[in-house]
């Protein structure tokens, strides 16, 4: 295949990770006979020091042209005073908006080979954990009206959340899709006891399960939730939620696997049309230094592999790359243990790519 895709390296860690996600697809391209096309384009910190915006319009322009989008991470400490619509982040929720990108999926799985680093005792996660958090990422709070005003002589702030039908169908639709190749079992997470928004969202959800009879629905409310993920997180194979309940509870799931340094994600348009990227951040404070885990980036282009491109051998390649990588023993910082050996991160890139070679 000849595949063109957009490159943001952004912020922090970015660049270091993103390049060693190119290396692992070069060498995929290599082995399978495939085109990889890079186009490089800023978004964020990096974006706002060399052309004055987060999100030039030339980058809206170029991802909207290529097959896929490759992202690193955007923020840091540099650009924290800058008022709310000019942050780096705002590159992020642009990006989602003009692309579309209305699903953001992130598996949230425990590695066999780290399951000592998952904080939860050993019996509640036993057999390994593999869930997945089905998050809405262009709409409610996130983009409903905002504002301030003066209430009482008060200064007051708000931001509305807001949902229609169409925007709760689409997402439902994903999360029912997914879980029928998963196991089959959906938990909706709202706040249907007090928020209307909610109450809608409810409702739908539970117009678009009658089209998905094989699937077992539930609602949770996202109270409810938040501690049942720590209490009884193998109860959930596919958790469906709105915009900012998605963010908090996607950070939790991923932290209970112990992982968080190694988890990818996904947003999704119609058609499949994605942006990947590690769910981890830009971790300004680690940048530079050779340390960062590149992982959960490489992981993303697997996920990019499969998803957009049905490249099912390649992705498959990559993850068992990287799964024999932590089974022979390599760690990055973040997930190594006291006294145990560190791997950079370029060469942690070269142990995974060398890997493919003898897996494939
Ligand atoms: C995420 C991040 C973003 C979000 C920030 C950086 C805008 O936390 O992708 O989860 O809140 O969506
Ligand atoms: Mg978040």
């Amino acid at each position: 295949m000849n595949i063109n895709l957009a490159v943001i390296r952004g912020d922090g860690i970015g660049p270091e990770v993103t390049a060693e996600a190119i290396k692992i697809l070069d060498e995929i391209a290599s082995l399978y006979n495939h085109k990889f096309n890079y186009n490089e384009v800023l978004a964020g910190g990096v974006a706002i020091d060399e052309t004055g915006e987060c999100l030039p319009e030339i980058t809206v322009k170029t991802c909207k042209r290529s097959d896929a989008v490759i992202l690193g991470a955007v923020g840091g400490p540099k650009w924290d005073d800058f008022p709310g619509s000019k942050r780096p982040e705002q590159a992020l929720l642009g990006l989602r908006k003009a692309l579309n990108l209305y699903a953001n999926i992130r598996p949230a799985i425990m590695f066999d080979a780290l399951s000592d680093a998952c904080p939860l005792k050993e019996e509640l996660v036993k057999g390994g954990l593999n869930l997945v958090v089905v998050r809405e990422l262009t709409g409610g709070i996130y983009f409903g009206e905002k504002g301030r005003k003066i209430v009482d002589g008060y200064e007051a702030a708000y931001d509305v959340e807001e949902y229609n039908v169409m925007e709760i169908e689409r997402i439902a639709k994903t999360a029912f899709e997914l879980a029928m190749k998963r196991n089959k079992k959906v938990t909706s997470v709202d706040k249907a006891n007090v928020l209307e928004s909610s109450r809608l969202w409810r409702s739908t959800v539970n117009n678009v399960s009658k089209d998905y009879p094989k699937v077992e629905l539930n609602h949770q409310y996202v109270d409810n939730a938040a501690m049942q993920i720590v209490r009884n997180p193998k109860q959930y194979d596919v958790i469906l939620t709105s915009n900012l309940f998605g963010d908090i509870l996607s950070d939790e799931a991923s932290q209970v696997t112990g992982s968080i340094g190694m988890l990818p994600s996904s947003s999704l348009s119609k058609g499949n049309f994605g942006m990947y990227e590690p769910i981890h951040g830009s971790a300004p404070d680690i940048a530079g230094q050779n340390i960062a885990n590149p992982m959960a980036t490489i992981l993303s282009c697997a996920m990019m592999l499969r998803t957009t491109f049905n490249l099912i051998k390649e992705a498959d390649t990559i993850e068992s790359a990287v799964t024999k990588t932590l089974n022979d023993g390599y760690r990055t910082m973040d997930i190594a243990k006291p006294r145990e050996k560190v791997t950079g991160t370029k060469e942690i890139g070269d142990i995974i790519k060398s890997n493919l070679k003898i897996l494939i």
